[in-house]
């Protein structure tokens, strides 16, 4: 590579978060996320009204993401953007705008899936803190409201699914059963929040059966709303005087599958370097749970810092950067891809 320092402006707008980061070489100097409140109300993200605060949010979060960084657009050196998975209204917005502005900037686009992103934040650099990356091969647990999978990462763009949910994503697990307790959206660290006062052991669901390292949430959550209906009709104060139990149960059943399914796969493959990602590795008790794991299995684990766990645009910068090392580089008929695959 000709450039010593390259710099890279990372956008992220596939679901409702958007985001801007900049990276300099591994190294993060900034990274803005654009939350948005309007789905609180309808108990989870409305397309639509996810892809017009998009639009609102993307020239205000870019501008922010150089000035923090402390460099002028004319300092990039390309601009990666989320191709894919996600909402195809969401996508259009940061693609859109990500292609104009190279184009303008007369730089390379780059096109970055939006899980290998969270899969490679393990990889971003910050000031002042220790760096320890995974080393490769490695296995990643990525959990997220849309995705569940378990991934070979054998080199950082190398990366091969060995497992993934047949239905519900482990997020999405979590944001239902928060929905069916009347949580507003996303449930998800609610109920690590409320499961913290609770007693796991109080209810007990029927374990999930998916074949091989594949995964099965919905049963899970089937059997979570027959039990919040049946005892309801008894005490229509059961989900108030539950509510800490129920979020304990419920969370310790899907951490229980996750691991069961990371120790198969680790076993099968023999690799004992352990990653997670996604919003999901936010979740207090699985990090934890994880690190007693590793103790038991001999495992090397890695769990990303929690502003790279949960949707954000330092990971796709990332992802750009090595891409750009690799010089796959995107066309101007590049678009978004809602079902984008690795
Ligand atoms: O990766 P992410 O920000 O977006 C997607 O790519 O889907 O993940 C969002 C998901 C949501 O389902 C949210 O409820 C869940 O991650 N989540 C959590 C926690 N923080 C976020 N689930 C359980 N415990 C948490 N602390
Ligand atoms: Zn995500």
């Amino acid at each position: 590579m000709d450039e010593e320092f390259v710099k890279i402006l990372g956008i992220e707008s596939s679901c409702d978060d958007t985001g801007a980061a900049v990276l300099n070489n591994h190294t993060l100097l900034s990274n803005i996320i654009a939350g948005q409140q309007v789905h609180k109300e309808y108990g989870g993200v409305v397309p639509e009204l996810a892809s017009r605060a998009h639009q609102q949010n993307i020239v205000p979060v870019v501008d922010v993401a150089l000035n923090k960084a402390g460099i002028d657009k004319s300092d990039l050196h390309a601009i990666a953007f989320t191709k894919g998975p996600g909402l195809m209204g969401s996508l259009l917005v940061g693609g859109t705008f990500a292609k104009s502005m190279a184009l303008a900037l007369g730089i390379p686009l780059i096109e970055v899936n939006h899980m290998q992103g969270h899969i490679l934040a393990h990889f971003i650099k910050t000031e002042g803190e220790p760096y320890n990356p995974p080393r490769f091969p490695f296995l990643c647990l990525t959990v997220s409201g849309g995705h569940t999978q378990i991934v070979l990462v054998e080199d950082y763009l190398k990366m091969q699914v060995l497992g993934q949910t047949l239905d519900d994503a482990a997020g999405e697990a979590f944001d239902k059963a928060a929905k069916i307790m009347g949580l507003p959206y996303p449930g998800g660290p609610l109920v690590d929040k409320l499961a913290r006062e609770g007693d796991r052991s109080r209810f007990q669901f029927p374990a999930p059966h998916a074949p091989g390292l594949n995964f099965s949430f919905s049963g899970l959550k089937t059997s979570f709303l027959y039990l919040v209906r049946d005892e309801t009709e008894k005490d229509n104060l059961f989900v108030s005087k539950f509510t800490a139990d129920l979020c304990a149960s419920f969370q310790h059943c899907v951490i229980g599958v996750l691991m069961e399914k990371l120790r198969m796969a680790s076993e099968q493959t023999g690799i004992k370097e352990i990653a997670i990602a996604g919003g999901v590795s936010a979740n207090s008790a699985l990090r934890q749970t994880l690190k007693e794991e590793a103790k038991n299995m001999g495992w090397n684990i890695y769990i990303p810092k929690m502003e790279f766990c949960t949707d954000n645009a330092a990971m796709i910068a990332i992802t750009g950067y090595y891409k750009y090392q690799k010089k796959e580089f995107a066309g101007a008929s590049s678009v978004p891809s809602a079902r984008y695959e690795f």
